[in-house]
């Protein structure tokens, strides 16, 4: 009895665990196929523009989103929640970006742990590997971030 007594009490923390490997071990991966995500970004696109002619729409220009502090697209009338996430520190990465796009209102509110936060952007993107390979595609119309390992990179630390 005390044995079972120990396994309930322990399981919310296990929990926990499980969770945050679940978490890392994505980042990790992170491997998205552009390829697909462009197609998942037809979801997107009702909304967002990227590309050469990109333009704000409903959604601010997603071009060069890794990397850019959120919400300061130029000319792009952003809620005051997702400004406030920017100027408290929040730059887009891939990890941010997998997390956002599940529910963005959500994050925001986790985020500045403000149970009133609002997000403009009410779509969810709820799959995993959709959220993974949009991901990819976005990242080809961002330049590569401070840090990250190019092919480049890869080669030289191949060879040492
Ligand atoms: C129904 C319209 C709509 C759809 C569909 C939509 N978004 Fe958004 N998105 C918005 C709006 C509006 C904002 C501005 C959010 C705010 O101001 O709170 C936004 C903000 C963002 C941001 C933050 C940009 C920044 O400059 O900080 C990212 C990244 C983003 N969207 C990615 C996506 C991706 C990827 C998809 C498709 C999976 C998507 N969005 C689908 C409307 C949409």
């Amino acid at each position: 009895m005390a044995a079972y007594k120990k396994i309930e009490t322990s399981a919310p923390i296990l929990g926990t665990f499980l969770v945050a490997a679940i978490l890392s071990s994505n980042a990790a991966a992170m491997d998205g196929d552009a390829a697909k995500g462009e197609k998942v970004f037809k979801k997107c696109a009702a909304c967002h523009t990227v590309g050469e002619t990109a333009k704000n729409k409903v959604g601010p220009v997603l071009n060069d989103v890794f990397g850019r502090p959120a919400g300061t697209f130029a000319d792009y009338k952003y809620g005051k929640s997702i400004i406030a996430a920017g100027e408290a520190g929040l730059v887009w990465n891939e990890e941010e970006l997998f997390i956002y796009l599940q529910d963005p209102r959500k994050y925001l509110r986790a985020k500045l742990d403000d149970k009133k936060a609002k997000s403009k952007m009410t779509f969810k993107l709820k799959k995993e590997q959709d959220r993974l390979d949009v991901i990819a595609y976005l990242k080809t119309f961002s330049a590569p971030m401070e840090g990250e390992e190019t092919e480049e990179t890869e080669e030289k630390q191949s060879e040492s």
